[in-house]
């Protein structure tokens, strides 16, 4: 039903990956808690994913009735490191969520070697990743299905907003039934009040503005006053009544304007992660140890810090864009891990990034000047990590 109504958005994402169908929704997590329940897996069964993402995740496989595990991240690649998942207990594991986080590919070729003869599902989050390939293969094209999110900061923005990708047409089956069964059509206040947030989005926001209005924005969400990536009570782990919503007519059409100029949204990314990469040891930063990373359309640029904390501080009263996230394996911080059955430790090179890792833009607002600003703000502040 949600397909058809959006073939216009959601023929034009099928086009881009060569999908079967892609279903939309209020949500990326949504479109994730959608596969899951369609997969029809045994309640209570583990699907792993790296302790290094937005607790989101975990939520929407608890809410489809599963169980999260955690597996570590390779420091270099900030992906599952395919090496620590021979050593784990498989016995119950249905699934695998792997991220391609920061949109720099994971190591598709060892997971698939690790989950098919286990016959483990792969499902892919590809909300950082929007055109980030592997020999030429678009991320999103591996796995049982693939998540996109439409939120704020993510490859390109419906104001909020999600996508789920789905190639066999047996899950695509189960979905159009779930989504015909259960889905909810947004409230038009709801609709009204993203338009509103989507306008402000575009005049308000700029590198120079966007730390501080961040931090305007979940102070506001907190109080209830505008529509946040998470309310206080997902945060919790509990799940909103609104929660399976379809992606709302504004954020349909806003998808529309960005997807027609998503060649040019890839080149501008590509050509910013390049300059990132070949300027980085320039000031005695490290650039990312990964392969051919410099003609892939990153989201964000990550960096090791020593002093975080202190240059998140400092870049909001300069205005800078430096990223924090992920603040902590489940990110946002204030999440209560052990909620989502994330012990303290359990991630040791996941842990070490949230501590050291901010990020670059590459998004079409950064131009040039910005990267150069960024740059010159971390040489002056930042002390890099060796
Ligand atoms: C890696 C990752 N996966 C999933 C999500 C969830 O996306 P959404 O906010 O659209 O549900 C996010 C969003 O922040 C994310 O960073």
């Amino acid at each position: 039903m949600n397909r058809i109504v959006d073939s216009s958005f959601g023929g034009r994402i099928n086009a881009f990956f060569g999908s079967r169908c892609a279903f939309l929704f209020a949500k990326g997590r949504v479109g994730l808690y959608a596969g899951l329940r369609a997969m029809g897996l045994p309640l209570g069964a583990k699907v792993l994913m790296p302790g290094y993402t937005c607790m989101v995740v975990p939520s929407a496989v608890q809410y489809a009735g599963l169980m999260p595990g955690y597996v570590d991240i390779d420091p270099n690649t900030y992906n599952i490191n395919p090496a620590l998942l021979h050593s784990l207990d498989a016995s119950d594991v249905a699934a695998l969520i792997v991220q391609h986080t920061y949109g720099i590919p994971c190591d598709m070729a060892a997971i698939q070697a690790w989950a098919a003869p286990r016959n483990i599902a792969i499902i892919e989050d590809c909300c950082h990743s929007f055109g980030s390939k592997i020999d030429g293969r678009l991320c999103g094209t591996f796995g049982q299905f693939a998540f996109m999110s439409g939120q704020w900061n993510k490859p390109f923005s419906t104001g909020l907003g999600g996508m789920l990708l789905v190639n066999d047409p047996t899950l695509a089956e189960a979905v159009e039934q779930l989504v015909e069964k259960e889905l909810k059509q947004p409230h038009s206040k709801t609709n009204l009040i993203l338009r509103c947030q989507i306008a402000a989005y575009d005049l308000l926001v700029r590198p120079s503005t966007a730390m501080l209005l961040t931090l305007i924005y979940r102070a506001l969400n907190r109080l209830g006053v505008v529509k946040g990536s998470s309310s206080t009570q997902e945060l919790r782990g509990e799940m909103p009544s609104d929660y399976f919503t379809a992606m709302a007519p504004c954020q349909i059409r806003r998808g529309l304007r960005e997807i027609a100029r998503i060649d040019e949204n890839i080149r501008h990314r590509t050509e910013l992660t390049a300059f990132y990469h070949g300027e980085l040891p320039k000031i005695g930063f490290t650039p990312l140890d990964v392969p051919g990373i410099e003609r892939q359309p990153l989201l964000r640029y990550p960096v090791r810090v020593a002093n975080k904390a202190e240059i998140v501080k400092l870049a909001v009263r300069k205005g800078v864009e430096i990223g924090s996230w992920f603040e902590c394996p489940l990110h946002p911080e204030g999440t209560r891990q052990e909620d989502f059955g994330y012990r303290s430790g359990m991630c040791p090179e996941s842990e070490r990034a949230a501590r050291e890792v901010v990020n670059l833009p590459t998004h079409l607002k950064a131009g040039a000047q910005t990267a150069k600003k960024v740059l010159e703000f971390l040489r002056r502040y930042a002390e890099p990590v060796k």
